[in-house]
């Protein structure tokens, strides 16, 4: 029998319909906007660069033909700017919303911003997107949503309370789309992504998430810290399975809105045994290492455990079958290998393409809980 996603994606091929991805030049979004326009949709675009790169809009533009492209327009904005929201929803039927800053140590460091952008702009989002009476509106919420709650495996109606800034604006983010469900009757759905991996996500910076930071001291033969005894665990989630969690959110039925969701796989890895997948992956790729991994303290405030239930998105938005860490980290390396191996490092630059910086020691930078 078909899965939901594989009658989606038909119906969507057969009559294209209307997307807004903001942060369309960042990991997800790019992702997101490669695979709506390989199902011949068009898309509007709206990112200001921040974190996001126009070599992941180039890179899609490379894996989609001419005519898909020409269905892509890109608007440089920001969403802290009304008129940029109000420009990009125009003549829009559905909106995925994933412009934030991420980040839970960007967020110490800097509350500010965090909270201009990712409590500020998402409000200006939803309203113009309330305003312009879209058939659709779905936002990345986030896992560490669950904060201080150590019940395993979480399921959306248990929260704890927020660890970080960040943490406090993706709760801030439900908190509007549950009110203005209430107050107007704007439907929104929310998607708590779990530790998304996969291609394009960015490996260097000193606010590099896990996978790729390792996968590129690993390739470069730089060191690879893990904080702790390397138990820690964590559900790390393949980008095509954020990519399933969005078509199938913005197509939902009307039981299926005003909702949040959990977007993982339902599996626990512990940071040693993600330190060994990805040495497979890799070998399996013909690229070997045998270093190994330098442990150091614990880094305050990290969670030590977290596991998903996907019951309620396999149940109300039919999800189903998510890509495994094995395979997800197959075609993930596959990407790094492509474009940071044939790049001779000289004083920490990878070539044009990639600027790798390496590996920052002081471990309030590495991150790991809960984005
Ligand atoms: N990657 C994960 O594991 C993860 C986990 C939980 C939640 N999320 C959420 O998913 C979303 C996407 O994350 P990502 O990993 O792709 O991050 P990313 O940094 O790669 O992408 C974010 C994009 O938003 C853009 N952006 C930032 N501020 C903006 C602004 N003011 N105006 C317009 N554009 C702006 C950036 O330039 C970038 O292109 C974010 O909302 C993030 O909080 C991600």
């Amino acid at each position: 029998m078909a899965t939901r996603y594989e009658v989606v994606r038909c119906q969507l091929a057969q009559e294209p319909a209307s997307w807004l991805i903001t942060g369309v030049a960042g990991f997800i979004g790019s992702n997101l906007l490669e695979a709506l326009l390989l199902l011949d949709q068009s898309v509007v675009g709206l990112d200001n660069f921040s974190t996001g790169y126009r070599r992941n809009l180039d890179e899609v533009r490379s894996s989609v033909s001419e005519k898909q492209w020409s269905r892509f327009r890109l608007i440089e904005g920001d969403i802290r700017n009304l008129d940029d929201c109000a420009a990009a929803v125009v003549g829009v039927d559905h909106v995925l919303h994933q412009a934030a800053l991420g980040s839970v140590p960007r967020s110490v460091h800097d509350p500010l911003t965090t909270n201009d952008v990712n409590s500020g702009g998402f409000l200006k989002m939803l309203t113009v997107a309330k305003d312009a009476h879209v058939k659709s509106f779905t936002y990345a919420a986030s896992s560490s949503t669950y904060g201080t709650s150590t019940e395993l495996p979480k399921v959306e109606a248990c929260i704890g309370a927020p660890l970080s800034p960040y943490a406090v604006t993706k709760l801030v983010n439900e908190l509007y789309a549950d009110v203005f469900s209430r107050v107007y009757g704007f439907d929104a759905i929310g998607l708590r992504y779990f530790n998304v991996f996969g291609r394009r996500q960015d490996p260097h910076g000193a606010y590099a998430a896990v996978i790729p930071l390792w996968t590129a001291a690993l390739i470069q033969g730089t060191d690879v810290y893990i904080n702790g005894d390397g138990e820690t665990s964590r559900d790390f989630c393949f980008v095509d399975n954020a990519v399933q969690a969005n078509i199938l959110a913005a197509t939902s039925d009307a039981c299926a809105r005003n909702q949040v969701y959990n977007v993982a796989v339902g599996d626990r890895t512990t940071l040693n045994q993600l330190f060994d997948g990805l040495q497979k992956a890799l070998a399996a790729c013909g690229f070997y290492s045998d270093q190994k991994p330098c442990y150091r303290e614990f880094r305050v405030g990290d969670v030590r455990h977290s596991l998903a239930s996907i019951a309620k998105a396999e149940r109300l938005l039919g999800y189903s079958n998510p890509i495994r860490l094995p395979d997800g980290l197959l075609e993930a390396m596959r990407w790094y290998i492509a474009r940071l191996v044939a790049m001779p490092p000289s004083d920490g630059a990878l070539g044009s393409k990639f600027h790798i910086t390496t590996h920052n020691p002081d471990n309030s930078t590495q991150p790991l809980a809960g984005r």
